[in-house]
């Protein structure tokens, strides 16, 4: 039984490492929706049409489990995706709640994606979570852009970084979620912006909670001593992707082509 993965594109690589830490020995599936990233941007009824034919997918290609690894997809399609297929659905969302309970100043910042930011489920967690402090939110598009292209260091990428995050830091924000899966392979960089700041990356609690899925969707722990099979597919070009997603994912791996 393996775990299908998908994204707009390479951002979610960064959940499916914690998804492979937790689970070494299920196969995974990874998708990246390349052709068209960003979701961010993209009108609310595209990105759920994206996410469907996404998700429908995976299912073909044997997912038993599968993960929106994308804040965009959550917001936008995980109960379209729960009431459409007939396996078992994880999303995720910005960590809030967490970044609430850490922060000392009562300033907060959620770094998303516009879609995010405004869409309904994001206002409900406010709502729940954030009455008692200042919540902040930036959409950081030029961050997605140099994952997209696997730039995840250098003079260029710092800069870009530190421009969404050093004003933060300096109005006294001390605690920031990453509410956008692309921001954790830059968390070096934007642990350097903001070297006193919380850093909040919900990749683990998701591989978690994903783990605790897989188990009750039935099969084994998979624990055969074999590690499991690793996929990789984009429904852009493979060859121009898989530089970048090597970078991100921190091995070259071979990229299929995906036609949905
Ligand atoms: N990785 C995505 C997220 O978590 C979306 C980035 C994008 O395509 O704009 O929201």
């Amino acid at each position: 039984m393996s775990i299908g993965l998908f994204d707009s594109g390479l951002g979610g690589l960064s959940v499916a490492r914690a998804v492979r830490a937790a689970l070494p020995y299920r196969d995974l599936i990874y998708l990246a929706d390349t052709a068209y990233c960003p979701y961010g941007p993209l009108p609310v009824e595209q990105v759920r049409t994206r996410s469907l034919a996404c998700a429908r997918w995976l299912v073909g290609r044997g997912a038993r489990v599968v993960v929106v690894a994308c804040n965009t997809a959550t917001s936008a399609a995980v109960e379209l995706l729960r009431t459409s297929l007939a396996v078992p659905v994880v999303g995720m969302e910005p960590g809030l709640k967490p970044a609430v309970a850490a922060t000392r100043t009562g300033r907060v910042a959620v770094l998303a994606t516009s879609g995010t930011l405004t869409g309904e489920r994001f206002a409900r967690l406010v709502e729940r979570f954030g009455a008692r402090v200042e919540v902040r939110t930036v959409a950081c598009p030029a961050m997605v852009r140099l994952v997209e292209a696997g730039e995840l260091a250098g003079p260029y990428a710092a800069s870009v970084v530190a421009g969404y995050v050093a004003p933060l830091v300096a109005d006294g924000v001390d605690t920031l979620v990453l509410g956008c899966t692309h921001f954790p392979p830059l968390r070096a960089l934007i642990a350097a912006a903001a070297p006193e700041a919380t850093i909040i990356d919900t990749g683990p609690a998701v591989a978690a909670q994903t783990a605790r899925v897989a188990l009750a969707a039935g099969g084994r722990a998979g624990a055969t001593g074999d590690a499991g099979r690793l996929t990789f597919a984009t429904t852009g070009d493979p060859l121009s992707v898989a530089p970048a997603l090597a970078r991100v994912w921190g091995e070259s791996v071979d990229v299929e082509r995906a036609a949905c």
